[in-house]
């Protein structure tokens, strides 16, 4: 069983995966110019390029929200790439489909993936459901700046727990054992993919 409690904690103070409060480290983003494909390449939801879509759509929002204080906003950026697959509708992650679509990326990778894909949605879905009144209460804010829009925070939470999970549990025979790669997987063991 993956250990997904270790990283409940950040991914709640992270919740939604949009909102950061100023003073956490995850804001400053990644220590290394290093991309973590790099270093362990992990079973994923959308191709690059579809979540690199939503990326430049919402990551403007994205960073106005970073800067409110108060219950964490849902991240768009992350509703978006689960609009994208349609796994996502009012306020639940179809978990079926998604789980076939991580499963899916693992074909062509080494079958110890699949394993802790299927344990790693467990954990996922388990915390969230373990913080679903403050999932619950990100999702009925109201606009804090003109234009804002409201993104239900299941989606991030759920994306944003998988790929810490997933990058935490890379296999060792499979992570690129070097000082930037050591850098970053200790970030991400606190902060999410964004
Ligand atoms: C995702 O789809 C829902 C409709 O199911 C829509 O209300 C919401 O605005 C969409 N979110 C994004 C970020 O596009």
């Amino acid at each position: 069983m993956v250990n997904v409690n270790l990283l409940t904690f950040s991914v709640l103070s992270l919740i939604g995966f949009c909102s950061v409060v100023a003073d956490n480290p995850c804001v400053k983003g990644p220590p290394v110019p290093k991309n973590a494909a790099e270093c362990c390449v992990t079973p994923f939801l959308v191709e690059p390029s579809a979540f690199m879509a939503c990326h430049s759509k919402w990551i403007g929002q994205t960073k106005r929200q970073m800067a409110l204080e108060g219950i964490p906003r849902g991240c768009c950026v992350a509703e978006c790439v689960m609009n994208s697959t349609k796994l996502y509708s009012d306020g639940k992650i179809d978990r079926d489909a998604l789980t076939k679509l991580y499963l899916g990326s693992t074909k062509s990778m080494a079958p110890e993936w699949k394993q802790i894909t299927l344990d790693a949605i467990d954990g996922c879905f388990k915390m969230a459901d373990s913080i679903k009144d403050e999932i619950e209460a990100g999702a009925k804010l109201t606009p804090a700046f003109d234009g804002e829009q409201i993104c239900h925070p299941i989606s991030g939470t759920i994306l944003a727990c998988m790929g810490m999970t997933l990058f935490a549990e890379c296999p060792s025979k499979l992570f690129t054992v070097n000082d930037d790669c050591n850098k970053l997987k200790s970030y991400h063991s606190k902060c999410p993919f964004l």
